[in-house]
């Protein structure tokens, strides 16, 4: 795919971060062993990272305004534009030595997003899509999966953790869903679940207490590559709305269903 500049600035710096993370990766397997273990490394690994991306996106495009999970907000000259980044999504993995986590960059415009990129360096693949452009991973062409049945497709979620509010309703989720699916995943990096559901490995995602950072750059791969997303409860802005939906275009709505069921 022909991309614009903008999206070409995204996938370096999205690479350019995703080097140094690599590099990180591989300390903290040693640091696992050490009495302190590898946490504060780990902090220090994610703000270089978020660093580097900032140095290179608003050192091109400095009108830009910006949201970053490690530096948080800040506005730009241009209203309409921003950044919207995650340079650690899966952070425990990544603490942990599990090799799946990635580098989450989107583009917004007049409150759309336009452009996202999904980096996942450790296995090397780089997810992008650009609106009306399609979404890829390497070169090859991303679609959702086929799949009809809800007793056949493979749903992924976060599970609230560390005392989160949502805990509850996401249990209730889980009551009501695996019952009726092949089977729930919890692999830990929301931009990764969502760059699944684009590649038809996943049928549907969804997760409650979530992050524009987690899920910006995810939204676009999924829409892109055909499939739908939408938030939790009607209405509300699916960026903001803290809660989201995405799925095939078979079973996006049978999803909905069954999640938006009063308590
Ligand atoms: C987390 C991951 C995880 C999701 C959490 C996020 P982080 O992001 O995306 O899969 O369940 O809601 O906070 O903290 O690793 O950047
Ligand atoms: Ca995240």
């Amino acid at each position: 795919m022909q991309g614009s500049a903008n999206l070409n600035l995204m996938i370096k710096a999205a690479r350019k971060a995703g080097r140094s993370l690599v590099k990180d990766f591989r300390e903290v397997e040693n640091l696992q062993v050490s009495s302190k273990g590898p946490g504060d490394f780990v902090t220090k690994a994610d703000r270089e990272a978020e660093r580097i991306i900032m140095e290179e996106l608003r050192g091109a495009r400095p009108s830009y305004g910006w949201l970053g999970e490690e530096t948080g907000e800040a506005a730009g000259e241009d209203p309409t534009r921003r950044w919207i980044v995650d340079p650690l999504d899966g952070t425990t993995n990544f603490l942990h030595g599990l090799p799946h986590w990635a580098v989450s960059i989107a583009l917004e415009h007049k409150g759309e997003v336009v452009a996202g990129v999904v980096f996942d360096a450790a296995k090397d693949e780089l997810y992008y899509a650009e609106k009306g452009l399609g979404a890829f991973v390497n070169e090859s062409r991303l679609r959702v999966s086929g799949r009809r049945n809800m007793i056949e497709a493979i749903f992924a979620t976060g599970v609230p953790f560390g005392g989160k509010s949502t805990l509850p309703a996401t249990l209730q989720d889980l009551a009501r869903l695996m019952p009726v699916c092949a089977g729930v995943r919890r692999f830990g990096s929301a931009a990764l679940d969502l760059a699944y559901v684009a590649a038809g490995r996943y049928d549907g995602y969804w997760e409650r207490g979530i992050q524009p950072w987690d899920m910006a750059a995810g939204l676009i791969l999924v829409k892109e590559a055909g499939g739908f997303v939408g938030p939790v409860r009607e209405g509300r802005g699916i960026l903001e709305s803290g809660a989201v939906i995405a799925g095939n275009a078979q079973l996006f709505e049978p999803l909905c269903k069954i999640l938006r069921q009063p308590a």
